[in-house]
């Protein structure tokens, strides 16, 4: 059975993934709005993704006989500024994502709940991957700088890479 402190926490982190996959939605419409269909690609793909974090807490939440308390989500802005500055805010979100992973993980450790732990050590390196795909998109785009023509064969370049996904 898992403690009261860590359903709360968990609990916390759905919905702190649920807030993330808003985020990057609203971001995706941004992106679509302003013709870069690749990058909103890009945001819209990771945005599903954030969602698979969240059911992944709440199947382990049931499985463990935990009781799924859902909270508010928040409301992501909707204004971005420049992609470069728009994509520093996702990987500076992937951190504090990490961070709250962390703290988790860290409370886990400190009740000896061996089992949450283990559960945790997946989101650790998916962190790791997330900070990095979010990385790599900020110096690439940073590379195209104020090059319009630079950003648009990136932003063609992402649209057939999500066309071209396998099993699509
Ligand atoms: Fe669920 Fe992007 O971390």
């Amino acid at each position: 059975m898992l403690s009261q402190d860590i359903q709360t926490a968990i609990n916390a982190q759905i919905k702190n993934e649920y807030y993330s996959s808003y985020l990057y939605l609203s971001m995706a419409a941004y992106c679509e709005s302003i013709n870069f269909s690749g990058f909103g690609g890009w945001l819209r793909k990771q945005s599903e993704e954030e969602l698979t974090h969240a059911m992944r807490l709440f199947d382990y939440m049931l499985d463990r006989e935990g009781r799924i308390v859902l909270d508010k989500i928040g409301q992501p802005p909707s204004e971005f500024g420049s992609l470069v500055e728009m994509f520093t805010q996702v990987l500076e979100h992937e951190k504090e994502v990490s961070g709250m992973i962390n703290k988790l993980y860290e409370l886990a450790l400190s009740e000896n709940d061996h089992a949450t732990s283990v559960e945790l050590q997946w989101f650790i390196q998916e962190q790791v991957e997330e900070e990095k795909n979010a990385s790599d998109m900020v110096e690439n785009i940073k590379l195209a700088g104020d090059n319009s023509a630079a950003l648009l064969m990136l932003d063609r370049q992402l649209a057939g890479e999500s066309t071209n996904a396998p099993g699509e």
